[in-house]
């Protein structure tokens, strides 16, 4: 929030605002636009959200959408930014007890402006309070180069004493009513993403989290509505929305009596009610929205091109081929099982080596999971060349290294909880609850002693060992007994949100120092998927679960929002840690192909010719990989939709190049399959077909041949059910990526 608050100031240095006094504010993107009515002395009315108008229609809508509001709707419900107070019984984005008492808010159009930087436009519209000195701006911020507008909001008053503030939504989006669908996210861990699609019934639908530290196990804070009935991939009008926050987060879609579904986003208010003092500014986190009319995956492409290029550290360069050490050794660290792993993965053509949990603890040896978090000093029984040998061992295989840090979490069974129990969130006047081995506990990041502890962690390691290329950033327990020992009594309800400013501060502190370090954000897997994190983390770990098959559900879902480049995703051992599955290598690597492919395995355990097939596969994804990471996504065949195989593909911006992923999700006898349309591709140009991770003896039919994008995309290939190998290899797994080129 504060980042935000300063990228504001910082464009606001550069253009100087201009008071418009049109009423009408309309905010516009390539394709989309928005518009708001700001007539000064009137609430703020919501009147388009959609695709780009001509400016006849633009004019008419601004008066036919007066019109409507006046004979159909109550102002609240059109309200951009609904209040509390005046029509109590409506659905509000804000509200808070005045000084006095009051709960009440009546507010108005005070001004807007608008300021512009190459990239992206800024309205400010300022609201007031009619009687109270309480103001809200309201914040669009609209891309010139993608269709995303962002928005939020700046609280803040002047009344004598703190207010306290009770509901403070982001945004609030009206979505007219008929056979609308919502797309939403659920899941936990090691089965995370998972996407649930519905119609829109009249209720209540509440996708809430509450973890305090981590936001995406048990739901996403994306949603999408699909405005043309069942959702379709390539079809349709779909209207994404992303929370641009790491903690707690509530998205409400109430339908009742009115033509609208009423949206709102923002933070969990539940246990966060904010004592807001006089002139102090509150910013909500920014919300994300983006319509198409090209379907889901028309609104995922707008996603993940912003993302790209302006939400993701690092968005638009490519990702190394790396080694995790977690499922091949898990604790089991040693300088020469390390050294080893290095040797495998740089013969297999990786490029770099992340150290997993493991490899710390002095008085605490890290054996497991029940003691040492806090206590990042190298184990010297495990590595007695420290990390200079292991860095020294990265430079011998010339590849990169890597290490697991879980900065913001200790152990009861630490040298640092001996020496600092009051930096540990609890209730006051409770004992512990404990988390991960008995012993995990969490450290009160609103406290700006810890804020400097895990700075400085990250700050001398990486002053000392400058050649580190990687961080693995995990945080794996909740916020599970509420309490600040750091916040006054009457602050106890700020904890959640001074938990993600204190995080914010951190990585702010960390990426100004150390812009170019690759981190990665874990979180018991997938639980620190967001587009709040995203712009100090390069790249998410999608979850514990490697399992190649759910993989193809979980990455489905993930997709929705998050790019390729940021979706870590690894080829692992068979049968899978988690689910006991045996799957093929072929199909574990056609899978983790389709994301920022890595491995997690004792490559010692592997065959030569299991070695050989990744080494090859290496080589490949290294040609495929802009393709696939700052492609364009094209989903063609949902898992979901149980037709037993899914597909999808990306494209590059200038349609010459793509790749085409199709994996059989289940195998029956005589089982027919739909054939695969393609999508995003030139119909007038020629493309030529290559196999990828052949295994087959023969080549496919048409390997080698050109086919028109109209061919690919109204006609398809037809793919072979199964692997044409031998008997021995013959398993019930079959998969296929294809190079357009
Ligand atoms: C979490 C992560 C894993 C691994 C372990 C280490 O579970 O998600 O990838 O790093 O912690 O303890």
């Amino acid at each position: 929030m504060a980042h935000l608050h300063t990228t504001f100031l910082a464009i606001a240095a550069l253009v100087a605002p201009v008071w418009a006094s049109a009423q009408s504010q309309i905010v516009t993107t390539p394709n989309t636009e928005l518009i708001v009515n700001a007539t000064p002395g009137n609430p703020l009315q919501f009147v388009y959200y959609g695709t780009k108008l001509c400016p006849a229609d633009e004019q008419t809508v601004i008066s036919a959408g007066d019109a409507k509001i006046e004979r159909f709707e109550s102002q609240r419900l059109m309200n951009a930014y609904p209040a509390f107070g005046l029509e109590a019984t409506s659905d509000v984005a804000v509200a808070c007890k005045h000084m006095d008492g009051n709960l009440t808010l009546d507010l108005i159009v005070n001004g807007a402006s608008k300021e512009s930087s190459s990239n992206y436009t800024v309205t400010r519209i300022s609201l007031k309070d009619r009687v109270y000195p309480f103001f809200v701006d309201v914040c669009y911020k609209a891309y010139n180069n993608v269709d995303i507008i962002e928005t939020w909001t700046e609280i803040r008053h002047q009344e004598k004493k703190a207010i306290e503030l009770t509901q403070f939504a982001s945004a609030y989006m009206p979505i007219r009513r008929g056979e609308v669908w919502y797309t939403s996210f659920t899941g936990s861990w090691g089965n995370e993403a998972n996407m649930v699609e519905e119609p829109l019934l009249p209720g209540t639908k509440v996708v809430s989290n509450r973890d305090g530290v981590r936001n995406s196990h048990t739901a996403h804070s994306e949603v999408m509505f699909s405005l043309d009935g069942k959702p379709q991939e390539l079809t349709g009008r779909v209207i994404g929305a992303a929370l641009c926050y790491g903690g707690n987060y509530k998205l409400r879609v109430e339908t009742g009596d009115t033509e609208y579904h009423k949206f709102f986003i923002g933070m969990n208010e539940d246990y966060s009610h904010y004592t807001l003092a006089p002139n102090e500014l509150f910013v909500t986190p920014s919300v994300a929205f983006s319509y198409s009319n090209e379907g889901k995956s028309g609104v995922s492409r707008n996603f993940h091109s912003w993302g790209r290029e302006y939400k993701i550290a690092h968005g638009k360069q490519l990702r190394k081929v790396l080694l995790n050490s977690w499922e091949g050794v898990y604790f089991d660290i040693n300088q020469a099982g390390m050294d080893q792993m290095m040797n495998d993965i740089a013969s297999m053509g990786g490029e770099l080596f992340v150290m997993d949990d493991g490899w710390f603890g002095d008085k605490y040896p890290r054996k497991d999971d029940c003691s040492s978090l806090g206590d990042w000093v190298v184990d010297k029984n495990k590595l007695p060349n420290g990390i200079e040998g292991l860095l020294a061992d990265a430079k011998k295989h010339g590849i990169k290294f890597g290490i697991w840090f879980e900065p913001e979490m200790a152990n009861t069974v630490s040298e640092l909880y001996e020496a600092h129990p009051d930096w540990v969130i609890k209730a006051p006047k409770r004992d512990l609850v404990l988390g991960r081995g008995g012993t995990q506990v969490v450290l009160d990041l609103s406290n700006p002693k810890v804020q400097d502890f895990i700075f400085k962690l990250i700050d001398d390691f990486l002053t000392k060992y400058p050649e580190t290329d990687y961080i693995k950033w995990d945080a794996n327990m909740s916020i599970m007994n509420y309490g600040s020992q750091y916040l006054p009594m009457d602050k106890q309800s700020h904890l959640y949100i001074e938990y993600h400013r204190g995080f914010t501060k951190v990585m702010e502190r960390i990426r100004a120092k150390y812009p170019d370090i690759t981190i990665q954000a874990c979180a018991s897997g997938g639980g620190r998927a967001n587009y709040g994190i995203l712009p100090y983390f390069d790249e998410f770990w999608v979850s514990d679960d490697t399992d190649a098959l759910q993989r193809v559900y979980m990455q489905w879902g993930t997709s929705m929002f998050f790019p390729a480049v940021a979706m870590a995703s690894h080829i692992s051992a068979s049968p899978n840690h988690n689910t006991h599955r045996v799957v093929s290598l072929k199909y574990r690597t056609d899978v983790a192909m389709s994301g920022r492919l890595g491995m997690e395995i004792q490559p010692k355990n592997m065959t030569d010719d299991e070695k050989d097939f990744c080494r090859k596969a290496i080589a490949q994804y290294k040609e495929i990989r802009p393709i696939v990471q700052q492609g364009d996504i094209y989903r063609l065949l949902s898992p979901y939709d149980k037709k037993g195989a899914a597909s999808l593909m990306y494209v590059t911006p200038d349609k010459s190049n793509a790749v085409f992923y199709w994996w059989k999700t289940e195998t029956f006898m005589n089982q027919h399959l739909p054939r695969v349309l393609m999508a995003g591709l030139d119909p007038d140009k020629q493309y030529k077909v290559t196999e990828l991770n052949r295994i087959d003896k023969e080549p496919l039919p048409f390997e080698g041949m050109s086919f028109s994008g109209k061919y690919l995309m109204e006609v398809g290939l037809e793919l072979p059910y199964t692997h044409n190998v031998d008997w021995q290899l013959q398993s019930s797994w079959s998969s296929r990526v294809l190079l357009l080129q």
